[in-house]
């Protein structure tokens, strides 16, 4: 287990390179599932989500390497159908393999998955998805059972935009015989820039990005070369953490049409922002400290609540009072609990959250609760007077790269500490 040491009041200046997208790389590591051929990625993040995907692929008959952002994934051999447990209790995008395996071997099955501690989140949707093209499921000892001799298209509609369930939708559609109509459809720059990969792949997809996607099944994919777009998330919560601690910073490669939301909010808090799209560039000076803020979370192109918890953090340290509203996950709040340790005034009140800030934070030991939340409580301590600690890193080093390394380019005084 690794700990995260943190020497507070540090303000962050600089520039950052922003590492590939998480969102997007899992679910087209699964669409390499559907080609009997060779995928290569680029700029694919060393963070241990992607470490879990490569174990499921293998597992399933890939053969995969890894080196300097590439990733290789030969699929030609694909022959298991079952997504081993230990793979499914750390990640919830295992799921996503579903629809690949269905489409490429007629069979798939699952335990059900895990992931951030999120609150319910069922998969109600991805076997609605998948029952609709054609499959028959079973759920039986904890275990789904997926099976189709053939996908055949159909007009789905999901009662709720998840992004997984369209991601899923999609993977299953793209080789199924026939057309489909996915309504009410995720519109993350994700998904689009998934469809875009499997487009490549041969895939016929129009309306990605949009609520209704329609795909025409065609008979097979072929190998294809990719370069991930930045991860808009990492990006945010590097901008949303130099709210809290103050400065100026520039973040690297990250599109900011796809933080509109955000971009908007930290405006509002009192930030400078210039944001360049073609240079796909984004700078952040915060000086004094933020305003107090009105959000609520939604899916895109609402305010995206994978930021949520950063922004909380953000929250703790501004003049006056802040409300944030969670709509996507019921249970996204226990950072809010924890970032009490560092002197914030925190009320909970069903899915809202109201902040009243203060500045300087305290130093606090605390432990990371999930990816995003441990994310959140780095950045309250960069605004402690003192040093603070945050135990349980492994929830971080899910999504981020190293986070120590970059806030430490920004100028903070970060260290990961093994035990
Ligand atoms: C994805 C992102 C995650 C982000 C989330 C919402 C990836 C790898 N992960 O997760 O970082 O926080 O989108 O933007 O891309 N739901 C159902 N039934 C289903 C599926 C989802 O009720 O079958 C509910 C969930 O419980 C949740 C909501 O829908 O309340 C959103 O979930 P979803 O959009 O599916 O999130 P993920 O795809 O898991």
């Amino acid at each position: 287990m690794s700990a995260i040491q943190v020497q507070g009041l540090r303000p962050l200046s600089g520039k950052i390179e922003i590492q590939g997208s998480k969102n997007a790389v899992l679910p087209m590591m699964a669409a390499a599932l559907l080609a009997k051929s060779t995928t290569v990625l680029h700029r694919v993040p060393a963070i241990a989500d992607v470490d879990s995907m490569t174990g499921i692929l293998e597992s399933l008959g890939c053969v995969c390497s890894f080196s300097d952002g590439s990733m290789t994934i030969d699929a030609t051999a694909v022959s298991g159908t079952r997504i081993p447990e230990c793979y499914v209790g750390k990640m919830r995008s295992s799921v996503m393999v579903l629809g690949p395996l269905l489409a490429r071997l007629g069979e798939a099955a699952t335990s059900f998955p895990g992931g951030c501690v999120l609150g319910k989140r069922p998969i109600d949707l991805h076997l609605y998805a998948l029952q609709e093209l054609g499959a028959s499921i079973q759920e039986a000892g904890g275990m789904i059972l997926a099976e189709a001799k053939k996908l055949s298209g159909a007009n789905l509609v999901l009662r709720f935009a998840s992004v997984g369930a369209t991601e899923n939708a999609v993977l299953a559609a793209v080789t199924a015989e026939g057309i489909t109509v996915l309504e009410h459809a995720a519109r993350e720059p994700e998904i689009v820039e998934l469809c875009a990969f499997l487009s490549a792949m041969g895939a016929k997809i129009s309306g990605a990005g949009t609520e209704t996607i329609r795909i025409e099944g065609v008979q097979r994919l072929h190998a294809c070369e990719w370069t991930l777009g930045a991860d808009r998330i990492c990006a945010g919560t590097y901008l949303a953490a130099t709210l809290a601690a103050g400065g100026d910073i520039a973040v690297c490669g990250a599109d900011p049409r796809s933080l509109k939301a955000p971009l908007l909010l930290m405006e509002a808090m009192g930030a400078r922002i210039r944001a360049d799209e073609r240079e796909r560039e984004i700078r952040l000076t915060m000086r004094g400290r933020p305003k107090g803020f009105s959000a609520a979370t939604g899916p895109y192109p609402a305010f995206p609540t994978d930021l949520q918890s950063v922004f909380l953090a953000a929250a703790c340290t501004a003049d006056g009072e802040s409300r944030i509203t969670e709509t996507v996950f019921e249970a996204r709040f226990a950072a809010a609990r924890i970032l009490r340790d560092f002197g914030a005034q925190i009320w909970l009140s069903g899915q809202t959250a109201v902040i009243r800030g203060s500045y300087p934070l305290k130093p606090a030991i605390v432990r990371a609760p999930d990816l995003r939340g441990g994310a959140a409580l780095l950045a309250a301590a960069l605004a402690a007077d003192g040093v603070s600690m945050i135990d349980g890193a492994g929830h971080i080093e899910r999504g981020y790269e190293d986070i120590c390394r970059d806030l430490r380019t920004l100028g903070a005084e970060v260290f990961t500490i093994h035990s």
